[in-house]
């Protein structure tokens, strides 16, 4: 169905009849009703999605319609950047959408960061989710989230966390004052401090257990189980329902013009598969004419989707990937004890919940999937700070993706390039301080143990006497006057 011959927003049947749940395996297909909370398909325990009865709905003829919500941002489903595109999430009526205004990012073409890429002038753009109000690209899935916890009445609401989907949790639970309890499962000692600090002080009950996010995560399920908890990790479809709009946001950023690629971390793999879902959506509904490319990037120390995908031949197949590939390679891990480990510690993760929707956005979006390793993403980290935003380990693993493709050949310095940078430079201080400092132990402690050797861009703090002429001395050095 073409643009032209959808019916428009005069004819806007209910929504939440119009979208329902589907499991992803093609060969089983079952569907569920969005009034049901599920986080696996009951009949066969695959990955759920939540699809539309588009050709029913009432969709925008272009993207350039959404300009008109530009105006009316006192409304709060016009103010929040994700509910300003809820005609292509439309699961939920509007009166009971959970928002506290996220969404409201930045897409910035990021000059100095570019030439350490290899790009030619004008060329790189960074996505800085970082913005949202927990301080991380979170915040788009939460509210989707959220949303449908409130459609289906629930009030515990858990997750496992590497700390920004629990920041997140929190921050909702705490801000919204609806009933809400915050439940929230980490690896003791596995997540940085500024989002642990999130967690306790936005009041949420934070279980620290012996392990890493793999065991959280596999706890958290039975425990959401056995006590009924709505499950707010990415598994949660409604989740990467609002995650799709941080693509809308680039677009949108663009004068609604595609890049040629989006470069996203992996972790878990919602941002990559919600990205995918948005262009399969989107040049479904002939809204965009041709579809960016997509790169993964994965920490070398928690690398299974490179492995998987680069390695062992891993593919969609229409759905039917051979699921042994990926049997065989989390028994070797066990076999040999290996755990992920990388500085990186949001994507710190070897059992990636949503690899199979992963896979299909690499299929749509002709991707490809890099590991990077722990000094690139160090040395990564410190170019971007330096170019002005700021971000976690984690989110530097874009742009070492990105220059690592570019020195590739993959990427031509002409290309137009989209880095989302998903979370905040506050998140993560003693990675930035380690790397900047000047104390040999904690550089060792904390980077060193990590293969970071060298911290060639570091900003080196300078120890000076507590005497006035030394001081100027010392600024004179090493400034120079303008
Ligand atoms: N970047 C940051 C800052 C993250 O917090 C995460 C995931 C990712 C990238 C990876 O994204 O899972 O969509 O591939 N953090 C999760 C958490 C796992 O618990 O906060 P993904």
């Amino acid at each position: 169905m073409t643009a032209e011959s959808r019916p428009t927003a005069q004819a806007s049947p209910k929504t939440a009849d119009l979208a329902r749940q589907q499991c992803v395996n093609p060969s089983c297909a079952a569907t569920f009703g969005v009034d049901e909370p599920r986080f696996a398909c009951p009949r066969c325990g695959d990955l759920l999605d939540v699809v539309y009865d588009w050709d029913r709905l009432s969709t925008p003829r272009s993207l350039k319609d959404f300009e008109a919500k530009w105006s009316r941002q006192l409304d709060p489903l016009c103010f929040s950047g994700v509910w300003r595109f809820r005609e292509l999430l439309p699961f939920a009526p509007p009166e009971t959408v959970v928002t506290i205004g996220e969404g409201r990012t930045l897409l910035q073409r990021a000059e100095k960061v570019g030439r350490f890429v290899g790009m030619t002038p004008g060329n790189l753009m960074l996505q800085y989710e970082g913005m949202n109000p927990s301080g991380s690209f979170k915040d788009n899935g939460m509210t989707a989230a959220f949303t449908h916890a409130r459609m289906v009445g629930a009030r515990r609401v858990a997750c496992a966390s590497t700390g920004n989907t629990s920041a997140a949790l929190a921050v909702y639970s705490s801000a919204t004052d609806l009933g809400f309890t915050a439940i929230i499962f980490v690896g003791s000692g596995k997540i940085a401090h500024g989002k642990l600090a999130q967690a306790l002080d936005h009041g949420a009950l934070t279980i620290q257990i012996d392990g890493d996010f793999d065991d959280a995560m596999r706890r958290v399920r039975e425990v959401a189980d056995r006590l009924g908890l709505y499950l707010m990790n990415s598994v949660n479809p409604f989740r990467l329902e609002g995650q799709k709009t941080i693509m809308y946001r680039v677009l949108e950023g663009l004068g609604w013009e595609v890049p040629d690629w989006i470069i996203v971390p992996g972790g878990n793999l919602g941002n990559s598969s919600a990205f995918g879902k948005a262009f399969i959506e989107l040049a479904h509904l002939g809204l965009i004419d041709r579809v960016p490319r997509l790169a993964v990037i994965n920490a070398s120390g928690a690398r299974t989707l490179g492995e998987l995908y680069g390695h062992r031949g891993l593919r969609w197949r229409s759905g039917l990937p051979d699921d042994t590939i990926g049997e065989t390679y989390y028994a070797e891990l066990d076999a040999s004890g290996v755990k992920a480990s990388t500085i990186a510690s949001a994507i710190e993760i070897n059992r990636p919940v949503n690899l199979k929707k992963c896979l299909r956005a690499l299929d749509f979006c002709d991707g490809v999937v890099r590991e990077v390793s722990d000094q690139e993403i160090m040395d990564a980290k410190a170019q971007v700070g330096a170019g002005g935003l700021g971000c976690e380990p984690a989110s530097a693993a874009s742009v070492a993706g990105a220059r690592l493709l570019r020195r590739e050949g993959i990427i031509a310095p002409s290309d137009r390039v989209v880095c989302i940078l998903t979370g905040h430079q506050l998140k993560d201080p003693a990675a930035t301080v380690a790397y900047h400092g000047t104390d040999p132990e904690t550089f060792d402690k904390v980077l060193g143990a990590r293969g970071v050797h060298r911290a060639e861009f570091a900003n080196h703090p300078v120890v000076v006497a507590n005497d006035v002429d030394e001081i100027i001395r010392t600024i004179d050095q090493r400034s120079s006057a303008s």
